[in-house]
Parts: structure tokens; sequence; C-alpha cells
């Protein structure tokens, strides 16, 4: 039998993993996902889910937090990623968007982006300076500040440099975790905007949101964590239509008020 021709086989793919903190909290049991290429992937959860955890294990920041996979594995496409270093998954083309907004608060949001794409190897000046051309061209409003110091922007603006930081090293698949948390509702727009202009060029990501409206709104398909498990896994539209949703995640009582965001119940 010839093997799964590459085109048909996800991105990411993370099979049964077991994720433990220290020696005794386990914050992922057999957790199982895919990301095609080019496609947006949702993950909801409430907080302490495990949603960042999953991302540390597929960007391999697991260690710096004391976390450690125990069973399972993490491939991108012929790269094993589980037990590997950060380095190696920015190489295979997975970048992690950390929570929180993480900007270099003392550096200018230049300095930030040149941040970005280290830890690549032979990127000749020209290709830094293309990727920081793409990069400005996405957020123009970064590009206006380029010699301010990142901390002095607003929560909308630092979210942007830190995709944008990302973006420095032109991954192929995108973790961007909980990028719309704290952020105004026009920010929250704008930022699902961006999101969709990064996929459009043919970056997947994986999103992690407590948002349910906006990243069902994005997604081809979502899992729902709780507490450590895949509890639901669908095609993104039918998932918004399912009573636990909508429920829990987007904010609508038993009778059937709320909104979906616009994006209709049918
Ligand atoms: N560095 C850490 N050390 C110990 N426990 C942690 C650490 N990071 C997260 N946890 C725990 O792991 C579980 C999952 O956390 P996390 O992945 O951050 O969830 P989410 O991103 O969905 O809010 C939680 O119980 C949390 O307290
Ligand atoms: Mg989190």
């Amino acid at each position: 039998m010839p093997s799964v021709p590459p085109d048909d086989a996800p991105a990411l793919h993370v099979e049964k993993l077991d994720v433990t903190y220290g020696r005794a909290l386990s914050a992922l049991r057999s957790v199982s996902l895919d990301v095609p290429h080019g496609a947006v992937v949702a993950l909801l959860g409430a907080n302490g889910a495990g949603k960042t955890t999953l991302l540390r294990a597929v960007s391999g920041t697991l260690r710096l937090h004391r976390g450690a996979i125990t069973a399972g594995g993490v491939r991108y496409g012929d790269t094993v990623l589980d037990g590997r270093d950060p380095v190696t998954a920015v190489r295979a083309g997975v970048v992690q968007v950390p929570e929180g907004r993480r900007v270099f608060a003392g550096l200018t949001v230049d300095e930030n982006l040149r941040a970005g794409g280290l830890g690549l190897n032979r990127r000749a000046p020209a290709q830094v300076r293309e990727a920081r051309d793409r990069v400005l061209a996405l957020f123009p409003r970064l590009g206006e500040r380029t010699r301010q110091a990142a901390g002095l922007l607003s929560g909308g603006e630092q979210q942007m440099l830190a995709i944008g930081r990302a973006l420095m090293a032109a991954p192929r698949l995108l973790l961007l975790d909980e990028p719309s948390l704290g952020l105004a509702p026009m920010m929250v727009d704008r930022i699902a905007e961006v999101v969709r202009e990064i996929n459009a060029g043919g970056t997947a990501v994986l999103l992690v949101e407590q948002n349910a409206g906006m990243a069902l709104s994005l997604a081809e398909r979502a899992h729902v964590l709780e507490v450590g498990e895949v509890r639901l896994s669908g095609d993104a539209a039918e998932l918004a239509r399912t009573d636990a949703v909508r429920r829990l995640y987007l904010g609508e009582t038993a009778d059937g008020a709320g909104g979906l965001d616009g994006r209709g119940a049918a």
C-alpha cells in the first residue's frame, strides 16, 4: 500500500496527548486533534481547561513551564514536535503567539518585530525586510510607530505587535492564544479580520478563544476542551448550533435568546 498522499495528511496532528505539570497535576488527557493545511481550527473552553497547555505542547514551550508530555504525540507534517524545543517548531513552520500579548515593553516596535525571526538560520537581510514589510502592510498602525516603545502601545496594538512578531518567522501554522482577551469589541472585530487575512495568505491558524462567537465564525472546525479532555469536536457551524455550546459558550439562555454574533442559526 502506498502511504497517504501528503496533501491529504493533516499538517498538525495531535494524538492522544497526556500532559502533566509537576508530578501530580494532569492538564490534558488523551487529547487528539488535527489542523489541516491552510485551515482555521478553533479550540474553545473555560479557564483552566487546558487550551494554553495544548499550544505549549505543540510549540515546544511546555518545558519552560515545568510541564511534560507523558503519552501521545505531536507531529507537524513529517516533523515530530513532542519532546522537542521551540526552535524545532519554528523551523518546522509552527509559531505560537503567547496569551497576554507578551511584547517586550522596553523595546521599540521595530525591535520587537526583529526578535520574531530569531532562531531561524540562514535568513538573508532581504528576507527579513520582506517579512517586516508584509507585517507592516497588515498592521499599518505599527508602521506609524516603529520607533515607539512597545509598552506605550494600546492593548489592541500590543496584540497586533505580538501577532506581527510571530508572523516575522513566516509560519505555516500560527498558534493564537486568546487574542481577543480584554479588548474592546471594535478591536475584537479587527483581530477577527486579521485572522482572516493571515489565513487568506495560506497560513493555517489554531485559534484558542473564550470568545466562542468570534472563533466559530472564523473556523471550519472546532473542539471544546473541558478540564483537560476534548468534550466536543466538529464542524464549527454545526457546533455553534448545539445546545451545549450555545448555552455554555455563546451566552444564550435556555429559551434560545442571545446572539450568534450575526451568523444566524440557520
Ligand atoms: N506552569 C504550570 N504549572 C502548574 N500547573 C499549571 C501550569 N500552567 C497551567 N497549569 C494548570 O493546568 C491546567 C490547564 O491550564 P491552561 O492550559 O492554562 O488552561 P487554559 O489555557 O484553558 O485556561 C489548569 O489547571 C492550570 O492551573
Ligand atoms: Mg490559557
